[in-house]
């Protein structure tokens, strides 16, 4: 599944002169390129954080299940920035990803990976076919659980031999701060990968592996698109592109990081300042008008 192939030796990069990038996206690269894995990233916030990868002239391997956009982003991309990308279709509901994952990077000189795929049902959990919960948590929970250990120990390693650092970017949401009505499942296990961000981030620092949750709040992406019907939940919509540059920008600064203004004044309005038990009224009224959807099999497609 080759699109331009990505060298088996140590030195896999782009053909851009890291000359031409700013100071700080050449520290960037220096200490996570030149090769990062997207999970999930053939559209939305996943094809964003390519984009910007790519414009920093990274090696990517971009991994989903459907073969033709992802395909279509690898040559774009590679078009567009003169970079080597390579697709891995993946379907991260099936148990024990990481195995697949390791066998297309192994020995290659990888530092960064995102794990931004996720399963999102909407509707009551009690009327939500169990089976798309189940699913959502594999998706959601035991997928990153799996490669986030992977992804680790693979650059806890790579520091010991080289000295540079890795990045795992796991992806949150605002919904994973309180209990959210009408997406239950999905807010309870994207509040499992901030609090397990956080707590693995501030133990492997010291070791070379920076890891930090991404709390997003609404984006404008394919998903999101589907999701909302009238006006929406209310909330302030940010770009995929400006999501992707400012949590990369965080990396190795952060364990957790909400990204833009309006959701980090939204954030402190609702979670910080409103008392728990106010806020479900919020919650209900904001989440209650998206269109419900059972993604048992297939996600949102
Ligand atoms: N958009 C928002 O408003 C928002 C808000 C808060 C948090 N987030 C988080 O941000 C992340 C991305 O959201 P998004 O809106 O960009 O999602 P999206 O538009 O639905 O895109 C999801 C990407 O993941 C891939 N994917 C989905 N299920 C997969 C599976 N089982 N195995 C492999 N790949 C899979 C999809 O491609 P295939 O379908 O081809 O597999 C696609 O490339 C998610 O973790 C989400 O929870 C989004």
């Amino acid at each position: 599944m080759k699109m331009h192939s990505i060298n088996d030796d140590q030195s896999a990069s782009s053909n851009i002169s890291p000359a031409t990038f700013s100071a700080a996206h050449q520290k960037f690269h220096a200490e996570y390129g030149p090769l990062a894995v997207i999970l999930g990233a053939s559209e939305g916030i996943g094809l964003a954080f390519a984009e910007e990868l790519a414009r920093r002239g990274f090696s990517l391997i971009l991994a989903a299940r459907r073969i033709a956009p992802l395909r279509d982003a690898a040559e774009q991309l590679a078009a567009q920035y003169g970079v080597l990308t390579e697709i891995l279709p993946l379907d991260l509901a099936e148990p024990d990803p990481w195995p697949k994952i390791e066998s297309v990077i192994s020995k290659r000189d990888f530092g960064l990976l995102i794990y931004n795929a996720a399963a999102s049902p909407i509707g009551e959990f009690l009327d939500l076919k169990l089976e798309a919960a189940r699913r959502t948590v594999a998706v959601n929970v035991a997928s990153p659980l799996d490669v986030l250990h992977g992804a680790g120990n693979s650059f806890r390693e790579r520091y010991r031999r080289s000295g540079k650092r890795g990045g795992v970017i796991l992806m949150s949401s605002l919904s994973g701060i309180r209990g959210t009505p009408y997406v239950s499942t999905y807010a309870a296990t994207k509040a499992w990968n901030l609090v397990m961000a956080e707590g693995a981030g501030i133990e492997a620092r010291s070791q070379g592996v920076d890891i930090m949750a991404c709390i997003a709040g609404a984006t404008d992406t394919p998903g999101y698109r589907d999701s909302v019907t009238g006006k929406g939940p209310g909330a302030p919509v940010q770009s995929p592109k400006a999501l992707a540059s400012e949590t990369l920008n965080k990396l190795g600064r952060r364990y957790s990081m909400i990204p833009g203004w309006g959701n980090r004044l939204t954030a402190a309005l609702i979670y910080g300042w409103t008392p728990r038990r106010w806020i479900f009224g919020i919650l209900r009224k904001a989440t209650g008008g998206l269109r419900h959807r059972d993604d048992a099999q297939l996600g949102h497609k």
